[in-house]
Formats: structure tokens, sequence, C-alpha cells
């Protein structure tokens, strides 16, 4: 059987999960793509620390990234560093050197992506990017793809695991703000920088990539207006529950008449609603479709397995070609064919 080379750049929890679906999996990978994944590499920046973490097979752990570079049978890698820089330098070089992108950062898509997805282009290149939202929820592929046919106009979800985890155990359980955030980081639930998810960034950028699929608008979810949970106070919850209402983090896109309306803010939901009973670090996104109608979405949102599964997935997608569907997407957005009613800056 034919084998497609792989490698991981960043074996944190998302790179280590993707290194054990594709080492203990290869017959899944198999079955989907009619070729193996082959994990060739592992890029890491401390091998000692790397192999504390896991036991990878003889010559797979490196610390350079040239050793992917050089390698010309290495055709697809996963790009599993978060944050910025070196990130976004990394992916430029790798793209450069003929290699195509799986990515679950969703900061340097939502900061870089008309950069990083023009250079694409350039060179023929695919970024794969289903894992940069909502986890194991395959939301990249029903926006682009399974709901094409129609002209969203709404978005409605709890996209950030943490926010939603720290809610649910502190109204729940009475659980203490504090402790929950340390429990988020250990369970692999968290960013390196758990601010980013308390004060609703990760959702803003989460939302502006979602509404780049769905609108065509073009967003800096800078300009978002947010409010994360941080503020909240217990006694908030308490209030809410006792009038028959939950308060969830949720990202909202609407179209209306004016153009789109975007924000992330707590927000009251009535308890037995399919939203308001999302718990711990399940996300969930309720779309509208002029055609389909209202459709849901529920799923796990973060954590090593579920953002592994859909890392695994946009793999295998690129291995046989089918992410192309989702750059027809965003080319079509890019280009000087924009749907009616949408204001783009
Ligand atoms: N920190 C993110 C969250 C991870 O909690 O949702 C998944 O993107």
């Amino acid at each position: 059987m034919e084998k497609t080379n792989i490698a991981i750049v960043g074996l944190g929890t998302v790179g280590s999960g993707v290194a054990r679906l594709l080492l203990d999996h290869g017959d899944r990978t198999a079955r989907h793509a009619g070729r193996t994944m082959w994990l060739r590499k592992a890029v890491v920046r401390d091998i000692e620390k790397a192999k504390q973490r896991m036991t990878l097979p003889d010559g797979v752990l490196t610390d350079s990234l040239d050793d992917v570079i050089n390698d010309e049978e290495i055709t697809v890698v996963a790009q599993l560093i978060g944050g910025l820089e070196p990130a976004r330098t990394i992916m430029l070089k790798l793209m450069e050197s003929g290699k195509d992108i799986v990515t679950a950062n969703k900061a340097l898509l939502a900061e870089h992506g008309p950069e990083l997805f023009d250079r694409a282009r350039q060179l023929g290149r695919s970024i794969a990017f289903e894992a940069s939202v909502a986890g194991g929820i395959p939301i990249i592929a029903n926006i682009s793809q399974c709901l094409s046919a129609n002209q969203l106009q709404s978005l409605e979800g709890i996209l950030n695991g943490t926010s939603n985890f720290i809610v649910s155990q502190m109204d729940e359980k009475g659980s203490d703000y504090a402790d929950v955030v340390a429990e988020a980081q250990r369970l692999g639930y968290a960013e390196a920088d758990p601010t980013m998810d308390v004060d609703g960034t990760d959702a803003a950028q989460k939302l502006a990539i979602l509404a780049h699929l769905a609108f065509g608008a073009t967003i800096n979810w800078n300009d978002i207006p947010r409010i994360g949970i941080d503020g909240l106070d217990p006694a908030d919850l308490r209030y809410a529950r006792e009038l028959g209402y939950r308060i969830k983090l949720l990202a909202v896109a609407n179209l209306t008449e004016a153009g789109l309306e975007l924000s992330v803010a707590p927000t009251l939901l009535k308890i037995g609603t399919p939203l308001a009973e999302v718990r711990n670090a399940f996300n969930a996104i309720r779309a509208v479709g002029d055609a389909v109608g209202p459709v849901f979405y529920h799923g796990l949102g973060a954590g090593q397995m579920p953002t592994a599964s859909a890392v695994v997935a946009d793999l295998i997608d690129t291995a046989v070609g089918r992410t192309k569907l989702t750059f027809q997407t965003l080319e079509y957005f890019c280009g000087e064919n924009p749907p009616r009613a949408i204001q783009r800056d």
C-alpha cells in the first residue's frame, strides 16, 4: 500500500495525540485514504522532554526543522505549535519547501490568515484547519462544504471549552474560579496563557474564522466586541439559575439588513434549551441557513484526542486532495464575487 509521509511540528498536548492516532491506528487512515499515513518525523524543541512524554519509533524525534524541510518525501506537515511566532515563520518555510499544512492554531489564522492563505495559493499548497475551531466538531467542513447550498443567516456558538468548563463547574459544583482554571490547564483544555480563554479572545478568533467562511466577511478578530467570563461572580450564576437560566460564553454572528453583527459575551440561556445544556469542555454551534433551516452541532471542543481527531482527518483529506474544497470557499470569498448584503472592510 502507498504511504503519505507525515511530519508533526510540536509534540505538546495535541501533537502527541496526533502521533498516537497515527502510530496506533494506521489501519483507520488506510481505510479512508486508501493509503497509510506514516509518521516520519516529529520536530520538538527539547528531545529529552519529548521522550518523557511519549515513546516514538527510532529516528522520528528531531530538534531540527531542516530534517523536515529537506526531506522531499514528507509532503504533509501538522504544524501544531501555538502562538504567532515562530509558528508563522515555520508555516511559511514549510510551504515554501513544498509541504501542505494542517494546523490547529486559530490565533495564527485569525491574525495572519490572509497572508498565509495568499502565500499558500501562490505556492499551490493547502492549509487545512478543521481543528482550529470547536476541536472535534467538524464545523469548518460543514460550513464550507456541507451547507454550501445555503446563505447562512446566523451562527451562535459555545466555542471555548475552557470557559464552558469553568462556568459549568462553578454553576453545578460551586467550584472556586481559580481551582477550575487550574483544572482546565491540567486537563489540556486551556491555552498556554489561559487569559486568552477567559477574556473571550479565543472565542473571538474562532468566530472570525467561522464568519469568514460563512459570510465572506474579512474580520479583524480584535474588532469583535467581546466580554469574557473572567468578570463573572458566582452570584451571577446563582441568580441566573434561580430565574431559570444558565450563563454561557456565547459567540454570535448575525446577518442583518445593515450587515454582519458579531459579538462574544456571557449570555443568559433558558435552562432546557440546547445551548444552555452544553456542559464542561463541550462546544456547540447552532447555524441557520436559508434552505436547511436550523442545524445544531455538539461535541468536545477542547482536549487532546478530540482535537487530534480533527487534525488526523485533515491529514487524510490533504493526502487525498479533499482540503482543496475548503480552499475553493476561501478563494470565492477572497475574489471579486462577494455575496450580497455583506459589508466588507
Ligand atoms: N483553549 C481552547 C478551548 C482549546 O478551551 O476551547 C481548543 O481550541
